[in-house]
């Protein structure tokens, strides 16, 4: 194990600060709330999700939060919709965000990117390249921002969401997916194959959900 990677996270007294955060994004956000809290500012968090069970810590960053707001696609919890339709609201009903940083899904932070873009907000994102060493020698999580190449291992993980080209890094982070769906499949067929590598290891993914062992 090594660590701590990348640069950290800028944290300031911006002012009001929303924090967003999408899915699992939601758990890499929480210790930034957390700063931004201390650091003095005013703290809005939007989690979302696309169904109730996938919002998580919500009690924890309701707890660093001035405000909370959950949204979810299907509408099972929360408000019905995107975390982006909470912002763009917030934003419009003059709630005075000076600061946003958001964390989730790529089509989530390139969507929240466009949102504060017309409105000069900073916005900060943490990118969910590919990545494999971590100390910038693999390049495979290189993002383009400002049409320059950075590593998101050693030059991140954060960048300002208006200069990252969100296809480019989509197109990056799909390369791999047959492989990945084919491993999986593989990993699901004969999962004691994998399993067989860990003596004495127990996978709880692969418990019957009544939480009896397999
Ligand atoms: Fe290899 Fe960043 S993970 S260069």
């Amino acid at each position: 194990m090594v660590g701590p990677l990348g640069r950290p996270s800028e944290v300031e007294n911006f002012g009001t600060a929303c924090v967003v955060g999408g899915g699992v994004g939601a758990a890499i956000a929480y210790p930034t709330a957390v700063a931004l809290k201390q650091a003095g500012n005013r703290v809005i968090s939007i989690l979302g999700g696309r169904t109730r069970d996938l919002v998580i810590l919500e009690d924890e960053i309701r707890a660093t939060s001035d405000a909370l707001h959950v949204t979810t696609d299907d509408g099972s919890y929360g408000e019905k919709g995107l975390v982006t339709d909470k912002l763009r609201s917030l934003i419009e009903g003059g709630e005075g965000i000076d600061y946003v940083l958001a964390i989730g899904p790529i089509p989530m932070m390139r969507a929240v990117a466009e949102t504060t873009r017309p409105h000069g907000i900073k916005t900060v994102v943490s990118l969910n390249s590919v990545m494999v060493d971590g100390t910038g020698m693999c390049g495979g999580c290189r993002v383009s921002v400002d049409g320059k190449s950075q590593f998101a291992c050693v030059d991140g993980p954060e960048f300002d969401a208006h200069r990252v080209d969100f296809q480019n890094l989509a197109h990056r982070n799909a390369m791999y997916r047959e492989m990945e769906s084919r491993a999986l499949r593989e990993f699901l067929d004969h999962p004691e194959k994998d399993l067989a590598l860990v003596p004495g290891h127990e996978c709880r993914l692969l418990a019957p959900a009544d939480g009896a062992k397999a």
